[in-house]
């Protein structure tokens, strides 16, 4: 389904978010068969790894590796995290085709997660913009994501206008694309509309992904919220897996699979297959056997009269 047109952007972080939180490493040739499979469903950005401190997260040692198994993957993105200069040096010695870098709107969250302020982390964007610009061959695309855009479990409350202040500093110092990130889960839909709405006037064009956790359950309502403000990118992760080791409390992203199931019934093209979804999340299963796994689509069936939005108009009632 790759070659169908999309309304809607869904990208994949379950290898990256996902990963980071589990204790245990996923073997490096099971993660390859994971980003696999995801593309083969339709996934077009998938975040593979992050080259951040092997030290401090060894289940993202092996990032290398599987940026360049996913790389020979046709027309997939492949995304990966990288705090600072040295993470995106990594990354682009890895052949990645997008760098998401993190910058936290909390202080707490922002030293705890990174060692560094927001300032110093807009400091590393701004590093990374160079690197971008001076490599000779190939052009690599630059995003952030305003971590605790919506509230931290460290600090508690993150004020709005901070957080729009960091989002155009961000992108002053050369990210393409700057999105909100509720890296705790405490958004809720009327603040996501608010912020999205209030971003893409700041920002513009540059105005990027919602990035939603399910703590709170919220997940799903906040994507209907972030649409209707124009969000087009949506993070999720593959069975609810994900969390900040940095951010206490916060559980998983929201569920890749429920999520393509919301957009597709809206009449929103995903390009992505849903059994083909469900046949890779067979290999978190396999790989981390045990392994807590969430979402609903998972436990039953497609409803009788399912179709996709490529093969309807869902804009006129039935
Ligand atoms: N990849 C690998 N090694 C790195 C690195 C990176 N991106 N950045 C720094 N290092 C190494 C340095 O080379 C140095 O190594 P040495 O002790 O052998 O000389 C060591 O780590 C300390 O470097 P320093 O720059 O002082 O880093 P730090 O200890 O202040 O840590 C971060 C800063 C950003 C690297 C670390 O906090 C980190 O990796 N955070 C990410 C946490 C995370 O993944 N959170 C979830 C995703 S948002
Ligand atoms: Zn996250």
């Amino acid at each position: 389904m790759t070659n169908v047109p999309v309304d809607v952007v869904v990208s994949e972080v379950g290898p990256r978010d996902g990963l980071q939180n589990i204790k245990r490493a996923m073997p490096t040739d099971q993660k390859i068969r994971w980003v696999a499979a995801l593309a083969e469903a339709g996934l077009r950005e998938i975040e593979v790894g992050s080259f951040v401190s092997p030290k401090l997260l060894p289940q993202m040692a092996d990032a290398e590796e599987v940026v360049r198994a996913a790389s020979r993957i046709p027309g997939v993105v492949v995304l990966a995290l990288a705090p600072n200069l040295k993470g995106a040096e990594r990354a682009v010695a890895a052949g990645v085709d997008t760098i998401t870098m993190p910058v936290s709107a909390s202080r707490e969250h922002s030293m705890a997660n990174l060692r560094m302020t927001p300032e110093e982390a807009v400091e590393q964007v701004r590093k990374v913009r160079r690197l971008c610009d001076e490599l000779p061959s190939k052009k690599i695309r630059l995003e952030v994501g305003i971590s605790t855009a919506f509230g931290c479990s460290l600090q508690g409350l993150v004020s709005e206008s901070w957080v729009m202040e960091l989002a155009v500093l961000v992108a002053k110092a050369g990210a393409e694309s700057v999105g909100l990130s509720d890296t705790a889960g405490y958004a809720n839909p009327t603040q996501v509309k608010r912020m999205f709405t209030q971003l893409k006037r700041e920002l513009g064009d540059k105005a990027g992904a919602a990035h939603f956790h399910n703590t709170y359950g919220q997940g799903l309502a906040n994507v209907v919220a972030a649409l209707d403000a124009g969000v087009k990118t949506f993070d999720a992760s593959q069975g609810g897996l994900g969390g900040c080791p940095y951010a206490p409390g916060a559980t998983g992203n929201i569920v890749t699979e429920d999520l393509v199931f919301l957009l597709e019934s809206m009449g929103l093209r995903t390009g992505i297959d849903l059994e083909r979804l469900l046949e890779a999340r067979k290999i978190i299963i396999e790989a981390l056997p045990g392994e807590q796994l969430y979402g609903h689509v998972s436990n039953t069936e497609l409803p009788k009269g399912f179709v996709y939005a490529s093969a309807t108009d869902r804009s006129v009632p039935v």
